[in-house]
């Protein structure tokens, strides 16, 4: 695969891994790592081989944050484009029509929670932490943090963690709803790669469409979001896999999807 210096790009089969691999740094995303993680997101995102997405870090943190050593001496325009360039490559993955996990091995905090909230759902080892130290340095999170820990944790929870900058472990984590499962350190890649499967074994197109509709949700009224549903399961019907998910039903056997 591609060549990225920060990060780390592997296939397995029908799942892809994203790896955050700046591990000296606590695999902090200085603006090569922000760029290369969009770069990454856009190619899997392109890559018919590739049904579900796995992102993770390498060492003994997930993602510590935005890197500070670079913002730190930043002039006002230059930190502006900094933020934009963060808040551009969670959208990037936000955006992705594959499923994409996050599989938090450690210190997810400020830019590193934020890009496991770009992530569709969380699970994390019993070793990680979370938070948003961000107002300990004068800041507060900006890429994308107090939008979407708002919608996925609620407006009390998510205003707690950003004003104290509080650092919480994975059982708050899993009790507030950050992630849905917690693991021992050492089953957590497995687990990630079977729920992946799991996923990458089913339609791909439904599955899909059925994030984008998820998404939807979040950002528009009841009667809207059901209108999508509807014409999105009418875009899925004529789907040679939808004919092979039923055929297989009746058959009882196994259905085999192309993603066709
Ligand atoms: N930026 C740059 N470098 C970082 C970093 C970050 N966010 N987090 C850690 N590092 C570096 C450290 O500077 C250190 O490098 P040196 O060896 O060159 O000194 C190396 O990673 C290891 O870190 P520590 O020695 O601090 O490791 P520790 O185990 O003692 O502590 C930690 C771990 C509690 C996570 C601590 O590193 C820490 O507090 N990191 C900063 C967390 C933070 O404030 N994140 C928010 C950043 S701002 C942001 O994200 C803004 C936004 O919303 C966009």
């Amino acid at each position: 695969m591609t060549d990225f210096k920060d990060i780390l790009v592997t296939r397995e089969d029908d799942i892809a891994l994203i790896t955050m691999n700046r591990e000296k740094a606590l695999n902090a995303l200085n603006s090569n790592a922000l760029a290369e993680l969009a770069v990454a997101a856009g190619m899997l995102e392109s890559d018919p081989g590739a049904r579900a997405v796995i992102v993770t870090g390498a060492g003994k943190a997930f993602v510590a944050g935005a890197d500070i050593k670079e913002m730190k001496d930043l002039n006002l325009v230059a930190f502006r484009n900094f933020i934009a360039r963060g808040q551009a490559a969670m959208d990037v993955l936000d955006a992705m029509e594959k499923p994409v996990i996050a599989a938090i091995n450690g210190f997810a905090l400020g830019g590193g929670c934020e890009l496991a909230m770009a992530c569709d759902f969380r699970i994390a080892s019993e070793k990680a932490k979370f938070g948003f130290p961000e107002v300990g340095l004068g800041l507060f999170p900006g890429f994308g943090g107090t939008q979407r820990a708002t919608r996925l944790i609620g407006r009390g929870m998510a205003s707690e963690l950003i004003f104290t900058g509080d650092m919480i472990d994975a059982a708050e984590a899993l009790r507030i709803g950050l992630v849905n499962h917690v693991y021992p350190a050492e089953s957590l890649m497995d687990e990630a790669r079977k729920v992946a499967r799991r996923i990458a074994a089913r339609a791909p197109l439904a599955v899909q469409r059925s994030k984008t509709a998820i998404k939807i949700a979040l950002d528009t009224a009841l009667a809207q979001g059901l209108a999508f549903e509807r014409e999105a399961m009418a875009l899925v019907f004529p789907a040679e896999d939808r004919m092979e998910g039923m055929t297989a039903f009746v058959e009882k056997r196994e259905p085999k999807f192309t993603g066709k």
